[in-house]
């Protein structure tokens, strides 16, 4: 049987960050989907279409699927046979929200686990927010995204 993953998260936009876990979850199972969320709370800059488009393009691996969802995480994954969730653990700080998130999902659907991985240490302190600001005020995004990212990161914020 595959041994299947899902990696779930706003990706607005994806970095550097979020292809090192997806490199290494995608190396360990057989199939990794990237499940995009629908999250207004967070008020995206890009749309769930584009921020699709992006991580097309800079994902090569060909195990990996993109889809998105709205709502509950656990209901996604139940409604698509998931049992694993991927997480990336930046720091301690990222702990005490994912262990509460993590406890939640297992309470909601009780097959379901989530497996962390820590992230690589050149990424701990990055977030999608962080390059978004760095990127508004005219500096180097380079180092944390991909050029086409930071392409079209750069056009969004004309
Ligand atoms: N490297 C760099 N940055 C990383 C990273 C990594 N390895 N992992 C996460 N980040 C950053 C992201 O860029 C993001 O930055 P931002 O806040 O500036 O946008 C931040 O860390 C948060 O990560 P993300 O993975 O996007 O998580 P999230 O908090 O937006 O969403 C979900 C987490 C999707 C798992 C959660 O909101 C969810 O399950 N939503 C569905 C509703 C639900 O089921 N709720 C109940 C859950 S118990």
């Amino acid at each position: 049987m595959k041994k299947k993953a899902l990696y779930p998260g706003s990706f607005d936009p994806i970095t550097y960050g979020h292809l090192d876990i997806i490199k290494r979850a995608s190396e360990i199972f057989d199939e990794l989907t990237i499940a995009i969320v629908d999250n207004p709370d967070k008020h995206p800059l890009f749309s769930i279409q584009e921020r699709k488009e992006l991580i097309m393009t800079v994902i090569k691996a060909d195990n990996v699927r993109i889809d998105s969802f709205q709502g509950l995480l656990v209901q996604y994954a139940t409604d698509n046979n998931f049992q694993t969730i991927i997480r990336g653990l930046r720091a301690v700080s990222d702990f005490d929200y994912e262990f509460q998130m993590s406890l939640t999902n297992r309470r909601l659907g009780e097959n379901i686990d989530t497996i962390f991985f820590m992230t690589d240490e050149k990424y701990s302190y990055l977030s999608s927010s962080i390059v978004k600001q760095v990127c508004r005020y005219g500096g180097d995004i380079s180092s944390f995204v991909p050029d086409d990212v930071a392409i079209e990161l750069k056009e969004k914020l004309k």
